[in-house]
């Protein structure tokens, strides 16, 4: 037998994999055409025929909505943008609560915080990494007005009973599903049975347009709102005609012609690629499923995952042997594994409760009435998983064939034919 990497023994990875790049000759050509037309943005912050932007931002929405099924997409130069753009369109004011997990992006929250409301963290549960409903009705209190749920790692939320929650007690429900485009949930794509979906097109995501971003909703109201905080909202509403005023502080959220044009050929992928992803998570799964208290990621029945990363928990107290001794052996042997999300509810922004300005505004503020508090305890699985279990694969961030993830399967296998010696290793005090 081999000796481990991180004993001293041979690596099992000896090449460096190919990064990950879903953009090709279409895209080149596309980008081509539009330079050559020299409007590379059409927008005009007025209610003018430009307000909705130039060709191909108008087409790229044409071709989101008729993908995912919906009524409006409103594109966007990020998904953060986007958030913070549904926020504001679905009336949140200052000092209202929303609900979120801590187990995302820190975007997903301060999207929040931007319209001087509150966020307020909800535990995960660890099946799945998303939001767990129970903890969100045990966060509920008089100035709650709305949950986001984050499909985390490309696998929705248990939408079911968020949406219950939400019609119980008339809150409204945001998806952050930057990580989960095309991923179904049920019958519907993921992010299309809220009130408003957000997806992201950064440049580590399945598909990309370098930043963007799509929003889709289902409600007329919701997509004039969105499209109104996109493109400089409060220099529009009066020649439009608009009578509702709240939040229309627009910004310029608006997505280029360059960006959107690589959006269409992007989505003419978007399945291919999404498919592959679903099944080199589960080759993955097939791989590792047998190997001691290692946790692959779950599927819910009638969903799929689209694993923007591939999450595996450790049952380190089974094993006996420290997560980040593990992880380590593992990057000795070559697999490119990270440790999962930081918990947001810990970072200095919510432990100090300073954001705007220096006296904690809007916590401190006369409009906020609750009492929300950030310690450490109150996501119990979340910080636990943080601290001690998690390990996730960037899926997204490798051009990955049956044969790569077979040597990934390998490396592991490795590990973890040796945990005797990962044990006296451990012991040793070595981390
Ligand atoms: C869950 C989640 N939400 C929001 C974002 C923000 O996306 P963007 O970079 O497009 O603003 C990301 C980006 O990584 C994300 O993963």
């Amino acid at each position: 037998m081999e000796k481990l990497a991180i004993l001293g023994g041979p690596k099992t990875i000896n090449y460096s994999f190919k990064q990950y790049n879903p953009i090709g000759k279409e895209e080149c050509l596309a980008v081509d055409e539009v330079m050559k037309t020299g409007v590379l943005s059409q927008y005009l912050g007025v209610w003018d025929r430009d307000f909705f932007g130039g060709p191909k931002v108008q087409e790229f929405e044409t071709v989101a909505q008729k993908y995912f099924g919906v009524k409006h997409a409103v594109v966007v130069n990020s998904c953060t943008s986007g958030l913070i753009a549904a926020i504001g369109a679905i009336g949140i004011e200052p000092g209202d609560e929303v609900i979120v997990s801590p187990w995302t992006m820190t975007a997903t929250a301060t999207a929040i915080l931007m319209w001087n409301a509150i966020p307020v963290f909800a535990d995960i549960d660890r099946e799945f990494f998303n939001i767990d409903p129970v903890s969100i009705e045990k966060n509920i209190t008089p100035h709650t007005k709305a949950i986001i749920a984050i499909d985390i790692y490309g696998h929705s939320a248990d939408m079911d009973s968020i949406l219950e929650i939400a019609n119980k007690h008339n809150l409204k429900v945001i998806s952050d599903c930057a990580q989960a485009p095309s991923a179904k949930y049920k019958d519907k794509f993921a992010g299309t049975i809220s009130d408003i979906g957000v997806f992201s097109l950064n440049y580590h995501k399945h598909i990309h347009t370098g930043e963007g971003g799509i929003i889709v909703t289902n409600d007329d109201n919701n997509a004039e709102r969105l499209q109104l905080i996109r493109n400089h909202a409060e220099a529009v509403v009066e020649s439009k005609g608009v009578s509702n005023l709240s939040n229309m502080l627009g910004f310029n959220f608006r997505m280029g012609e360059i960006e959107a044009a690589i959006g269409i050929e992007q989505f003419k992928k978007l399945g291919k690629i999404t498919d592959h992803m679903t099944a080199l998570g589960e080759q993955l799964t097939i791989g590792l499923k047998s190997l001691e208290s290692l946790n692959p990621p779950k599927v819910k029945e009638n969903c799929t995952h689209v694993y923007y990363a591939y999450p595996l928990i450790l049952d380190t107290e089974q094993l006996g042997i420290k997560r980040d001794v593990i992880h380590q052996a593992l990057v000795a042997e070559g697999v490119p594994i990270g440790q999962g999300y930081t918990n947001i509810h810990l970072l200095p922004l919510y432990q100090e409760k300073i954001a705007y300005g220096n006296d904690g505004f809007p916590w401190s503020s006369d409009v906020y009435k609750g009492n929300v508090k950030y310690n450490k305890g109150i996501c119990p699985v979340a910080e636990k998983l943080h601290e001690k279990e998690i390990m996730a694969i960037p899926t997204c961030m490798h051009d990955w064939g049956k044969e790569d993830i077979n040597i990934i399967i390998k490396a592991f296998t490795k590990v973890w034919s040796q945990l005797d010696a990962l044990r006296a290793y451990d012991d040793a005090g070595n981390e």
